[in-house]
């Protein structure tokens, strides 16, 4: 690893673990930590603890946790090299360059260097004699000055090679501009501009990196729109259309619609807290990045049958972040966009009067389960009434819950009473399976995930839980570690995970370098790290480091005692197997 020991050590010090964790996670004060919604897992209670005392992060529910670095590497899934440079850049430090080539960091940099080079481009052309036609379809679809300027929109020429020759003229490369997918390649290798005559739309992710393009044709050529496909520098389905401006007006609310355009007259009609999915249906990836900057998500989809269906899905992906979830229905078949144009001047206020009284998904659901019945037959009465009970046991708040039940047994002339123990049995339901799957994910985040970084553990479990103990007391006590770790040679360990744990403790011990858990971080992937949090976790700080020490060793040396030394070889070799054959023996 070529990033030296003090630049790490400076970053750290320079870094505030509540500060970059509130960037992804919304944190309130809870006593000295703060507590928030865990990203690596969905819940509705927080559990997830972050504390800027110990420079830490942990998850009761799931177990994931780690220092500042491990957060970073884990939720912008990045290796440790690239997770540092993250922070570095966030911080303001220059990260010193080892000799490695960073080949991917390299490359997307070069991509983002090249499409906002595009996007100005593309900006400039739009007030070209060329990109007349385009400055004025976007004045014809009622944006302004300022919004164009806003959103950085743009025009890309007819010709096939103004952009190419634009970009190679500062100095990228033909297979960049490939790479960024500015460029097609054709037959014979050359690279040619991939949009042309199209309006563009960039698009921005958090950092304020041009990743993507959107280009809409002014006629009826398809495709409507042409995007960027995914690049070393984008992934369509992890990026949500102006989230960028959006995430800061978001008050709480945001507002999810289908389409660019729907996004950029919401914002100039006021809702600037409105984003969008770039060309495809709403992903698991999208719906927990809403749910980390609002509590409560508007879907406004199109009025027509692929935008009800679309909307339908994104109900169900968004239900699993907990986020509270109102579905608007623009009237007559309209787009958001071409709603508030149609209004004129009153659109922001008609727009705001859809937006005030518009229901949550219950009421929608509803709504679309009404159509599949004829309530005026009795057997399927009780079927509707029976799907809808389902519907209402979702329902956290319980006097919201009892509204809804009021209201449909009035309307349908039926007992309320019938209604509600209908509801609460699938309420129980719903619990019991909550309980089971929690108890799944809790055995699989902890002992079954540590199980598979330490499979020695469960078959010297004695051995095991001591080296973790004093484990525990070395990665704490940093003061102490040298002298403990020269007492007791590695090969004493009898688990290997643990020993790697302790030889890099050792190693590290040796050259006056630091040895607490984030020290040592680099040297582990990121699921080892969760092993080595969990380790420091849930061991107190002892208060004599050296007695407490002493004692383990002496638990390790006895345990020692008690392996053959043909035990000793088979050990390491053989528990895996061993494991997985006492795994079989109880499966049956
Ligand atoms: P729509 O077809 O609903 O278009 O596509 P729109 O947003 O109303 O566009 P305008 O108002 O006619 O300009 C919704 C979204 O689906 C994606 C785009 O992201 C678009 O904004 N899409 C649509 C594509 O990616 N490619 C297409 O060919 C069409
Ligand atoms: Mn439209």
């Amino acid at each position: 690893m070529a990033i030296p020991e003090e630049f790490i050590q400076e970053l750290k010090n320079k870094t505030d673990i509540v500060d970059v964790v509130s960037s992804y996670v919304r944190l309130k004060k809870a006593g000295r930590n703060m507590l928030g919604l865990c990203p690596f897992h969905n819940e509705k209670t927080p559990s997830f603890t972050v504390s800027a005392d110990k420079n830490f992060f942990h998850c009761f529910g799931c177990g994931a946790g780690g220092d500042v670095i491990s957060f970073i590497r884990r939720i912008e899934n990045l290796d440790y090299v690239d997770a540092i440079k993250f922070l570095a850049q966030r911080a303001g430090l220059e990260v010193p360059e080892g000799q490695r080539n960073e080949g991917l960091t390299r490359l997307r940099n070069r991509i983002y260097e090249a499409n906002r080079e595009a996007a100005r481009f593309y900006h400039k052309c739009l007030y070209s004699p060329e990109g007349k036609k385009a400055l004025d379809y976007l004045r014809g679809r009622g944006l302004t000055e300022k919004t164009i300027i806003h959103f950085g929109l743009g025009y890309s020429p007819s010709s096939r090679f103004e952009l190419v020759n634009y970009l190679r003229d500062k100095g990228f490369t033909g297979t960049e501009l490939i790479q960024a997918n500015l460029a097609n390649e054709s037959k014979n290798g050359n690279p040619y501009d991939r949009f042309s005559d199209r309006v563009m739309f960039p698009i921005i992710d958090l950092r304020g990196n041009v990743i993507a393009f959107g280009g809409r044709i002014m006629s009826d050529i398809k495709p409507k729109y042409l995007n960027t496909s995914d690049t070393p520098a984008f992934n369509k389905s992890k990026n949500l259309f102006a989230l960028q401006l959006a995430k800061n007006q978001a008050k709480g609310q945001l507002i999810l619609v289908e389409g660019y355009m729907d996004v950029i007259a919401l914002h100039q009609a006021g809702f600037e807290n409105t984003v969008a999915t770039l060309g495809t249906a709403l992903t698991t990836e999208q719906a927990n990045i809403i749910r980390k900057y609002c509590d409560e998500i508007v879907i406004c989809y199109d009025a027509d049958e692929a935008g009800q269906k679309a909307s339908a899905r994104a109900i169900d992906i968004l239900r699993q972040t907990g986020v509270k979830i109102k579905v608007l229905t623009v009237p007559n078949g309209k787009d958001p966009d071409e709603f508030i144009k149609s209004h004129g001047e009153n659109g922001p206020a008609r727009f705001r009067l859809l937006l005030d009284k518009c229901g949550n998904d219950i009421e929608y659901r509803l709504a679309k389960l009404r159509l599949k019945y004829d309530l005026e037959d009795t057997r399927q009465k009780v079927d509707f009434l029976t799907e809808a009970a389902k519907i209402f046991a979702g329902l956290e708040n319980d006097i919201e819950k009892d509204a809804y039940i009021v209201n449909l047994a009035e309307e349908l002339h039926i007992d309320k009473n019938a209604i509600m123990n209908q509801v609460a049995k699938y309420v129980r339901k719903n619990q019991y399976e909550a309980r089971q799957q929690q108890q799944r994910k809790m055995y699989h985040s902890s002992s079954g995930q540590d199980n598979i970084i330490n499979p020695e553990k469960s078959y010297h479990l004695k051995a095991a839980n001591a080296e973790e103990a004093l484990l525990a007391i070395l990665l704490t006590h940093p003061d102490a570690a040298a002298q403990i770790s020269r007492q007791l040679p590695a090969d004493k360990f009898i688990t290997s995970f643990n020993r790697k744990v302790y030889e890099t403790i050792q190693k590290r011990a040796e050259q006056n370098l630091g040895t607490d858990a984030s020290d040592i971080s680099g040297e582990f992937s990121i699921d080892e790290n969760n092993c080595i949090h969990r380790i420091v976790f849930s061991r107190l700080r002892e208060n004599d480091p050296f007695r407490a020490a002493q004692n383990y060793i002496a638990i390790l040396e006895e345990e020692n005692q008690k392996l053959s030394p043909e035990q000793i070889a088979r050990s390491d070799e053989q528990t895996l197997m061993e494991q997985l054959q006492k795994m079989r023996e109880k499966k049956k």
